[in-house]
């Protein structure tokens, strides 16, 4: 098993924290995706959210009464998503897995995996074997739907240390970026305010960026079929960051 993503205390400041910077990725990825689902006229009635976090993606999807899993290697961010799928009163079924190695006991017509969780993945091993896991669940001809970050997306996005003050946290962010081994880490320092003191935690993400060739031939070997790859930014333009920061990929399982 490779090293392990740690994202237990973030999670209960994460949706606040990028509500800071603009809209929910899960709103900024969904039309984009739809019209994959349109075009390709896949017949939805199950999906599997893979790096699901705290549920926004998975939640949008069972609103429109789909039979959805959500499946994330955090309990905390899990607990977030429950949560807010109650408030919501929408049902969805929260897995804590792993997408390298989960076993599912259903066939799904979708998995998706949105706001670059994939790139969590840490070596080209590690994303094959998610790409097996995904190939195994999903039914005959179904489809899988990611995106993924670029090197120029941690250049330009992320940054070398920012703070965001909130009413309820403060959280410090301090940025690295290794070439070398084409990866990325956030080190976060999560201020959690309870009454008139803060308690203090902390976190580390690790992304590892990708070549388009890499991924194909990851995906070949889980016997899925690139049916479709698009750099884009879904940021607002103001932002000013380039156009192909991201990619969003669609797969093919055997029929
Ligand atoms: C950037 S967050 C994205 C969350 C969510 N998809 C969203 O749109 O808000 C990445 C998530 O991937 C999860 N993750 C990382 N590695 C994982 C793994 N091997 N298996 C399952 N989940 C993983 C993390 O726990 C985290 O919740």
């Amino acid at each position: 098993m490779s090293e392990r993503v740690r994202y237990d205390h973030f999670a209960v400041v994460a949706d606040e924290y990028w509500r800071s910077f603009g809209p929910e990725f899960s709103e900024l990825i969904l039309p984009r995706i739809d019209r994959l689902i349109r075009e390709h006229r896949i017949r939805l009635r199950s999906v599997l959210d893979l790096g699901c976090g705290t549920g926004s993606f998975a939640i949008r999807m069972a609103l429109r009464g789909l039979h959805v899993t959500g499946l994330d290697a955090s309990s905390g961010a899990l607990g977030v998503a429950r949560r807010k799928a109650a408030q919501k009163n929408v049902r969805v079924r929260w897995v804590v897995g792993d997408m390298r190695s989960f076993a599912a006991d259903q066939k799904y017509d979708l998995v998706t995996s949105v706001f670059n969780s994939v790139n969590h993945l840490l070596s080209a091993r590690d994303l094959r074997a998610m790409f097996v896991t995904v190939s195994r669940v999903l039914v005959p001809g179904g489809h899988f739907i990611f995106d993924l970050n670029h090197r120029k997306c941690f250049e330009e996005v992320w940054g070398e240390v920012s703070v965001v003050r909130k009413p309820c946290f403060t959280l410090v962010r301090c940025d690295e970026i290794d070439r070398k081994h084409q990866r990325a880490t956030a080190h976060l320092v999560v201020f959690l305010k309870r009454g008139s003191h803060y308690v203090c935690s902390t976190d580390t993400i690790k992304e590892k960026w990708f070549s388009k060739s890499t991924i194909q031939q990851a995906a070949r070997h889980a016997g899925l079929r690139v049916i479709y790859k698009a750099d884009f930014n879904p940021f607002p333009k103001q932002m000013g960051y380039s156009p192909d920061i991201k990619s969003l990929w669609m797969l093919r399982g055997e029929a």
